[in-house]
């Protein structure tokens, strides 16, 4: 069986890579822009912008996982893509949304999982809540806690991180057993709901260091990642908004979908943040 891997290099991309490899006869044809080498094998050259890299990439494929462009016309990429996929014979889909899509009604989310649904092949759609490895591995937030200073507007709002070691896991699994998975739209969380204050005193915890959460307005926030961070305007007002979504609580319950795929429990946020401080993420 082959299977195209988009955002290879990606938080999820790389763990659905991983997952994947470690099943025996899997073909893993992984892909994004830069192409080259990874840890797993070797890159293909995949452009959203560039649309004759797209034939290339779905020939001989089975199965795609996918992730959509996070550009405005990410639906209507979204949906040529698929067809494209269709096309050359990719039977099944799975593609990663976020459960943030189903507290905020965004048309936009909904519009890139039905130019997905419509596609002809069968599709699972992947649901999961905000991911750990945005302490570890998103610049913005892992620069923040080694200055030793976490910002946001979640307040007491509690979110469920997940780990993208399972969201590879399931997207493995939904892969690679369609009949099983086609047609299911999976919601998926970590078991521990937690402040972004939690977060940081058990980041500060483990890294032996000290990481103050600080709370602040929406417009504070966004000035803050306009203007220190670098962050674009529009990235800044989402950012703020999704913040808005666990301050009000709308995010503060746990999904059982990594059971239900795996059967076995999510992991641990505690047992996340031990193995990146050994690793010396947090270390400056
Ligand atoms: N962050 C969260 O907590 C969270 C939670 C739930 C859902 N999500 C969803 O996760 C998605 C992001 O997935 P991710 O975190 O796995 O990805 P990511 O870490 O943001 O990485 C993006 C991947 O897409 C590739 N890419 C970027 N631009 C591309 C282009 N023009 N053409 C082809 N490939 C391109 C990158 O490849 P290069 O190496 O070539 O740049 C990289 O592999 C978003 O849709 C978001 O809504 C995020």
């Amino acid at each position: 069986m082959r299977v195209l891997v988009l955002g290879a290099t990606g938080k999820t991309g790389r763990q659905v890579v991983r997952a994947l490899n470690s099943v025996d006869g899997v073909d893993v044809r992984a892909v994004s822009r830069s192409g080259g080498p990874i840890e797993d094998g070797t890159l293909v050259r995949f452009d959203w912008d560039d649309r004759t890299s797209w034939a290339p990439v779905v020939d001989g494929v089975d199965a795609v996982y996918l992730v959509d462009s996070q550009q405005s016309d990410a639906a209507q990429s979204m949906s040529d893509f698929a067809r494209t996929a269709k096309c050359a014979g990719v039977s099944h889909a799975v593609l990663l949304s976020s459960r943030d899509a189903v507290v905020s009604h965004r048309p936009g989310d909904a519009a890139v999982v039905s130019a997905v649904q419509s596609s002809g092949m069968t599709w699972t759609v992947l649901r999961p809540t905000w991911f750990m490895q945005v302490f570890s591995e998103w610049d913005l937030f892992r620069d923040s806690i080694v200055e030793g200073r976490l910002v946001g507007t979640s307040g007491d709002g509690r979110e469920p991180f997940i780990d993208t070691r399972d969201i590879g896991d399931v997207a493995a699994a939904s892969l690679l057993d369609p009949e099983r998975h086609a047609g299911k739209d999976y919601q998926l969380s970590g078991p521990d709901l937690l402040t972004f204050a939690d977060a940081a005193g058990s980041i500060a915890q483990a890294a032996g260091t000290e990481v103050d959460y600080e709370q602040m307005t929406d417009q504070d926030f966004v000035a803050y990642l306009v203007e220190r961070r670098g962050v674009g305007g529009p990235l800044a007002a989402d950012l703020t908004q999704v913040f808005g979504w666990i301050r009000e609580g709308r995010n503060a319950h746990v999904s059982d979908g990594v059971r239900e795929v795996l059967g076995r429990a999510p992991r641990r946020f505690t047992d996340f943040i031990q193995e990146a401080a050994a690793q010396g993420v947090w270390a400056g």
